[in-house]
């Protein structure tokens, strides 16, 4: 048993590194000694290191990298930083929340006579605090934290340029078309991004053993997609799965364990757009996008007479059946897509104004007359119509509430009336603050 300098180990050492262990994460080699014992995570820890080694190579030259900081987060006994310190990091730290783990690496790289300049310190993923790395790497412990988005907005803190996330995940066979059905994903936010959503698996956890949760508590285990999702609202870009749960599996568990992995690089672009940053772009877009889409009489005039004049003689046909049934019938609805809509030029936002009509139809489809009429130059009866939104009852449908004060200020103001053009914009401000009035 000799180390890389010839030199043999002694027993007394050999006791020592037995008494730190266990050095169950990766193994630490030197001559033809080798220090490890993964079990059941064979494999695992060379697999993504050559991963990040791949994705920091592919995003950055050596000249960026001599002027770079890294993190790695949760880093056990540093093993990870310690095969990567090759590389020319001009400050490499690693954090770690078990002070043992920091003592389990120094020893066994004082016995292994292994150096590197990496810093390690004692500290867990929810106090980072101020300090800011180019490259954050976060393997093995996020599904050792009680709150996954909050642990990821410490990193995203602490992270200038680009992240790397590796995580043990549950299946995205879970993120049924009945979920997806029953979580109901209407928000204003799915106008604008994929139609994605998530699913986390909670489970107890103890802090007994030295690779898990640094508390006793509940612990999280996502999907994928839960995942890209905290990332997206965070602002990383260039979101790549460099390794899927199929690919991890396969490369890595081979089957001998029922887990499901993922790894992903992200980066951060010079201007990161945020969910909060992006609200009022989205807002602007589709408030602005709703008022602009006219739909066509044909359509409207029938459901205006019957759902709010009340006038039961209307006679529905084609498509205009399927919206009546749509918006009449309790349950088993028929499926509503652009066939229903009479003009196939209807733009972007035609489906979703009808489909939105199902609750309180008769002030959403009594705006929608409205704003007809406003198209048509008909003014007077549009301010008669849209008033009707506004006036005829309290617990009137709050957004074609605010929408019809919109469009009455507007009216107002091309029939020059300024006070009262002034006191609609008023009103619609009041009803919804957020609202991209954008005259006056
Ligand atoms: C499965 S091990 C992974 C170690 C190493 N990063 C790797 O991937 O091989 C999980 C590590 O995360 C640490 N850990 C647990 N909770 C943590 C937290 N809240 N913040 C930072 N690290 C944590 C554990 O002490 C343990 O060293």
């Amino acid at each position: 048993m000799h180390l890389n300098d010839g030199s043999k180990i002694t027993e007394e050492q050999i006791e020592e590194l037995n008494a730190n262990g266990p050095y169950s994460m990766a193994i630490w080699k030197s001559g033809d000694i080798s220090v490890g014992n993964e079990e059941g995570l064979a494999g695992r820890s060379e697999y993504f290191l050559n991963l990040i080694r791949e994705s920091i190579l592919k995003n950055y030259t050596m000249d960026e990298i001599k002027n770079f900081s890294i993190l790695d987060i949760g880093c056990n006994d540093g093993w990870v930083l310690h095969q990567l310190s090759d590389l020319p990091f001009a400050k490499m730290v690693g954090i770690e929340p078990r002070a043992k783990n920091i003592e389990k690496g120094r020893t066994v790289r004082k016995i292994l006579k292994l150096e590197n300049s990496v810093e390690y310190r004692v500290g867990d993923i929810e106090s980072l605090q101020g300090e800011v790395f180019d490259i954050v790497i976060c393997a093995g412990v996020l599904y050792h934290v009680e709150s996954i988005p909050l642990a990821l907005r410490k990193v995203r803190e602490s992270c200038r340029h680009m992240l790397f996330i590796e995580s043990r995940c549950i299946s995205s066979n879970y993120i049924t078309q009945e979920l997806k059905d029953e979580i109901e994903m209407r928000d204003l936010v799915y106008q604008f991004e994929d139609e994605i959503c998530g699913v986390t698996a909670q489970k107890y956890e103890s802090a007994y053993y030295d690779g898990s949760a640094a508390h006793n508590t509940i612990v999280n285990v996502p999907t994928t997609e839960s995942l890209v999702m905290n990332l997206n609202i965070l602002g990383f870009d260039n979101i790549d799965i460099v390794a899927d749960a199929d690919t991890y599996r396969r490369d890595v568990w081979k089957d001998k364990r029922p887990l499901g992995g993922v790894c992903i690089s992200a980066t951060l672009p010079d201007e990161p757009k945020t969910l909060e940053s992006e609200e009022d772009n989205w807002i602007n877009e589709y408030e602005i996008g709703l008022e602009n889409e006219v739909l066509p009489r044909s359509l409207l005039e029938p459901l205006y007479k019957f759902f709010c004049l009340q006038d039961s003689e209307v006679k529905f046909s084609g498509g205009l059946k399927t919206i009546h049934d749509y918006l009449t019938m309790a349950d088993n609805l028929p499926s509503i897509d652009k066939s229903v809509l009479p003009d196939s030029n209807n733009g972007k936002f035609a489906l979703e104004i009808v489909k939105n009509w199902r609750y309180s139809p008769y002030d959403k489809i009594a705006l929608e007359y409205g704003k007809l009429l406003k198209h048509e130059g008909v003014l007077d009866e549009a301010i008669k119509v849209l008033k009707s939104v506004t006036t005829n009852k309290i617990n009137s449908d709050w957004r074609s509430v605010y929408r019809a004060f919109h469009l009455l200020s507007l009216i107002y103001q091309d029939q020059k009336n300024e006070k009262e053009s002034n006191k609609y914009r008023e009103l619609c401000m009041k009803s919804n603050y957020k609202f991209p009035v954008k005259h006056g």
